[in-house]
């Protein structure tokens, strides 16, 4: 059994999605970015402002490798975290990875504001957003297994995975 990690841009639904997964499957959630909360005992944000995002990408690498040590794990991963090479081949060859993959459009309505996600927070979400997308959809695409259509509300976008695991 090889864990199952969820990758795509912010407001892909992966949380949700990953979520749903794990209890229908029974298997254990973990989420990157909850885990690099619980380990330096801060949010996303306040990361992000007092250590920066490169600190952030050190631990949100950790959480990962501590997250796929579990081969029944549900995985759900912040949007960046492809950016770095060395996680892109590592989920790809370690785990069955999905890209849920949104247009810029949806994803902005689904963050919103963008509050608590320091890197549209303040900016003008829908241009950022779309920025973030096109500068890493080759990447989601090329640590990905499987592309699967996030259009959909995350209940539909998790049973398509779960067909695909039949
Ligand atoms: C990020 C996405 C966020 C979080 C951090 C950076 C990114 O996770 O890891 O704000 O680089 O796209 P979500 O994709 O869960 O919002």
């Amino acid at each position: 059994m090889k864990p199952l990690v969820l990758i795509g841009p912010m407001g892909s639904g992966k949380s949700e999605v990953a979520r749903i997964l794990s209890s229908s499957l029974e298997r254990p959630l973990a989420d990157t970015d909850e885990m690099v909360e619980k380990a330096s005992s801060r949010s996303v944000s306040q990361i992000f402002h007092e250590i920066g995002e490169l600190a952030f990408r050190d631990l949100e690498s950790l959480a990962l490798r501590e997250a796929l040590s579990d081969p029944t794990a549900v995985i759900a991963t912040g949007g960046g975290i492809v950016m770095d090479p060395l996680n892109a081949e590592l989920v790809k060859k370690r785990a069955r990875v999905f890209y849920l993959k949104v247009t810029p459009e949806t994803a902005a309505t689904r963050i919103g504001n963008g509050n608590g996600r320091p890197l549209v927070e303040g900016k003008e979400v829908g241009k950022e957003i779309a920025r973030i997308i096109a500068e890493r959809d080759a990447m989601y695409d090329g640590a990905a297994h499987h592309v699967i259509d996030a259009e959909r509300e995350p209940a539909a976008v998790a049973k398509s995975i779960e067909q695909l695991l039949q």
